[in-house]
């Protein structure tokens, strides 16, 4: 698995977003534990920012986390970052997840019934998706409205987003070669030609990104906390 944590989180700002606390603890440690949950991980490389290293190294020592193989300094875009911790994989696993650090509230397990859907119906990749809520229309420069999206074939992407190992790495030697640039793994894999299955993703499992996403995760975090879940 890797584990892109090296953005700078300009939106919430400023600062290594995945050393934010929530609840009491790093996002990143929510994101990492949630992914050493699933049966089938056997190892995590976390990417941090350059900067960040040092504290990040720390944070890990500290929180235990016993599948953590690898942390590398990230680049200056996520896909350099993903791309980072890809080479520092170890050799072993034929299946390779990538989940965002700035999703900490992602249920444990998700992964682990990802990859039997994979494994049964032999796809080369599964993401989670959520349906689109809002009403979505074109724009054009003067914002005059040109038309309305029909929603009920969009999806909000996800992650974790788990590939056949050998699919996703391909996917990123393509793109570096064509200098292609995108924000999830599934449209760099599509791009090599290689069909992504969608499974409906988690409403909960929200991405951090401005102050009142914080302030959201704060409150599903207190509430699953008391309800006594298993899930810090
Ligand atoms: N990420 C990364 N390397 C980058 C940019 C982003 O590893 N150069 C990671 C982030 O740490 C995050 C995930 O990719 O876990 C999604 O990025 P985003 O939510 O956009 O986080 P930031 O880039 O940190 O936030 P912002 O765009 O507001 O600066
Ligand atoms: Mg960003």
């Amino acid at each position: 698995m890797v584990v892109p944590a090296a953005g700078s989180g300009r939106r919430l700002g400023g600062g290594a977003k995945a050393l934010v606390r929530l609840a009491g603890r790093a996002m990143l440690a929510h994101a990492v534990e949630a992914m050493e949950a699933n049966q089938c991980t056997v190892a995590v490389v976390v990417v941090s920012h350059p900067d960040a290293l040092d504290a990040t190294a720390k944070l890990l020592a500290d929180e235990g986390l016993a599948k953590v193989t690898a942390l590398v300094a990230g680049g200056p875009t996520r896909q350099a970052s993903v791309a980072a911790g890809l080479r520092a994989l170890p050799p072993e696993p034929g299946y390779v997840v990538v989940h965002d650090a700035a999703r900490p509230l992602v249920a444990p397990g998700a992964v682990d019934r990802m990859l039997e859907l994979l494994l049964e119906a032999g796809l080369a990749g599964v993401v989670p998706g959520v349906p689109v809520i809002d009403t979505i229309r074109r724009v054009d420069e003067a914002q005059r409205s040109t038309g309305i999206v029909d929603r009920e074939q969009l999806r909000s992407m996800q992650t974790p987003q788990l590939f056949v190992r050998e699919v996703l790495e391909r996917a990123y030697r393509l793109a570096l070669r064509d200098g292609v640039e995108a924000t999830d793994e599934a449209a760099l894999v599509e791009l090599a030609g290689h069909p992504v299955q969608v499974v409906p993703g988690d409403p909960e499992n929200l991405k951090v990104t401005t102050p009142l996403d914080l302030a959201i995760a704060e409150t599903l975090l207190a509430r699953r906390r008391g309800a006594g879940g298993g899930f810090p």
